[in-house]
């Protein structure tokens, strides 16, 4: 065959794989890389500081991983022994990624030691999405049931109430059970709040009244109630709201809901030795973005796939109810928007929505 049709045939099959948006790495078996694709090569810890443009002889666990001994869960050296392609997922690579990694061994090559090729898929959207869509099932369902329960509660409960505050009126100042029935009440009062919450919650899937309004100017609303807050637990309160009106679409009162309660949680989260609480308003592209940061306590990375969950609180009994944020999460999804959290312990923690800007901006209202 002619050189330079091999020469040809070669670079066709490097531009091929060098198109892969995938890390593709030939390894054998002490690791040693013998050739790699350029997103392997893009993605290697520091291929630039190492003024490399060949891995040939380099370990992939020192170029890729940043280790230098074999990746704990490996599975090339198995997968060669029995012969069969594995696959594994690891979320440790890349920090914030999960990978899932597959080895194809014995790959037919004249060498003297066996190859295996390594390919590695980014799976960090699909495993989002899985997780959001089994949160939705779980929420869906959940609300169905918290709905029917707060419905049969609720009448009883009301008629406690009402025989509780008629015996009060009636009552004596020295009657002996004058205490009694005021504990009556005030429980009752509780139970009424949980239910409220549970019906708000259940009522994710029946839309309220809709409507066209400025988000800033419901905000800044929003706000002063927060401000109250702010003051008796001595917190710094930095906002950033843009001059100009933001038209969404939908309800307003439970979009400043979901804004009071990522507020109350925020300053809960600063209640012994206060902080800074910061919330912005700005429009990006076709999206209007809120974030709520605070310098709180931070939630702790075991929680963070909880806490959207309804009944989810690490707070005593009788300060939280675990439905803050799950009611905030379906008003977000019901309202087409998105909310999503970034906290570190110690330092504190942020939440962000997405809601998309209405379509039709009202006139002389331009965002
Ligand atoms: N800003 C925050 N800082 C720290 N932890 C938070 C924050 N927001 C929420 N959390 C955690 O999420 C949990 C659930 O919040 P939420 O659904 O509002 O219920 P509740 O406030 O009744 O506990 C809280 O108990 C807390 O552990
Ligand atoms: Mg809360």
């Amino acid at each position: 065959m002619d050189v330079s049709f091999v020469e040809h045939l070669k670079k066709q099959w490097m531009a091929m794989i060098d198109a892969l948006e995938d890390p593709l790495v030939l390894i054998d078996q002490h690791y040693n890389i013998r050739r790699q694709n350029m997103a392997y090569f893009n993605r290697a810890v520091n291929p630039n500081q190492l003024g490399l443009t060949e891995f040939k002889g380099k370990k992939c666990y020192e170029e890729f991983a940043g280790r230098n001994s074999p990746c704990p869960d490996c599975n090339m050296k198995n997968s060669t022994r029995e012969n069969l392609p594995k696959t594994w997922t690891s979320s440790s690579l890349f920090a914030s990624k999960d990978l899932e990694i597959h080895v194809f061994p014995n790959v037919d090559v004249d060498d003297d030691d066996a190859l295996a090729v390594v390919h590695y898929r980014d799976i960090s959207q699909q495993k989002a999405l899985q997780e959001s869509l089994a949160r939705a099932d779980k929420l869906a369902a959940l609300g169905k049931l918290a709905g029917g329960v707060a419905h049969e509660i609720n009448s009883p409960l009301a008629g406690i109430m009402a025989f509780a505050q008629m015996a009060l009126r009636e009552m004596s100042p020295d009657d002996p059970h004058l205490e009694d029935m005021k504990e009556i009440e005030a429980a009752a009062q509780k139970c009424k709040v949980i239910v409220e919450g549970l019906l708000g919650f259940a009522r994710q899937d029946s839309p309220e009244s809709t409507e066209l309004y400025n988000l800033v100017e419901s905000i800044k609303s929003t706000l002063r109630l927060a401000r109250v807050m702010v003051i008796k637990e001595r917190i710094e309160l930095h906002t950033s709201l843009p001059a100009t009106p933001i038209y969404v679409e939908g309800s307003k009162g439970r979009i400043a809901q979901v804004l009071l309660n990522l507020i109350t949680n925020a300053i809960y989260a600063m209640r012994d030795g206060g902080g800074e609480l910061e919330i912005t308003v700005e429009t990006l592209g076709e999206l209007v973005e809120m974030t709520v940061r605070d310098t709180g306590t931070g939630i702790p990375k075991e929680h963070l796939k909880r806490i959207f969950d309804p009944f989810f609180t690490t707070k005593p009994v009788g300060e939280g109810t675990g439905l803050g944020l799950a009611i905030s999460y379906s008003i977000i999804t019901q309202h087409r928007g998105k909310i999503s959290v970034e906290s570190s312990p110690g330092v504190g923690t942020t939440f962000k929505i997405h809601l998309p800007l209405a379509q039709l901006q009202p006139p002389g209202g331009k965002a």
